[in-house]
């Protein structure tokens, strides 16, 4: 099966940006272990970042038009994109919200995610093995 990881603003810089919250491994780690993991269950995983909220609706729409299962970490579009939302609530496969670090133990502004009610569950706050534990749930559900 083939399942997306899409990665929205910021995590591009990954190991660099806020190691406290987010780690020391490079987004080319995050991407490795997603193949890694991916490869273990069976899952054929591509993974894309970018920081651009209308690039990131079109990989949804393609998603939705190919019944592609997404494992998404919005990032910042989380706790505000209803362009986002909107193109999650159309997937026809099954949508894993992950985060990185646990949003509902951080800033107040963070406790929404306007993503989550069309997501089919969240993982958040596992460090990178949030991403492990979403394919996994996605392997899971696929089966
Ligand atoms: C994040 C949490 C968001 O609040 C933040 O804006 C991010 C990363 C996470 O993975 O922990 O960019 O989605």
């Amino acid at each position: 099966t083939r399942v997306l990881v899409l990665n929205g603003p910021n995590l591009g810089r990954l190991g660099s940006r806020e190691p406290d919250v987010y780690g020391d491994t490079s987004y080319a780690g995050l991407v490795e272990r997603c193949g890694k993991v991916g490869a273990s269950l069976d899952l054929e995983v591509e993974v894309r970042q970018t920081d651009d909220e209308a690039e990131l609706v079109h990989w949804l729409h393609t998603a939705a038009d190919d019944a592609t299962p997404v494992v998404l970490n919005p990032a910042a579009f989380t706790h505000y994109s209803y362009a986002l939302r909107d193109a999650c609530a159309q997937l026809r496969a099954p949508l894993i919200e992950v985060h990185i670090s646990n949003p509902a133990a951080r800033e107040e502004f963070r406790h929404t995610s306007v993503v989550a009610g069309v997501a089919t569950g969240t993982i958040a706050g596992f460090g990178l093995a949030s991403y492990d534990l979403a394919l996994r749930a996605v392997a899971t559900l696929v089966a």
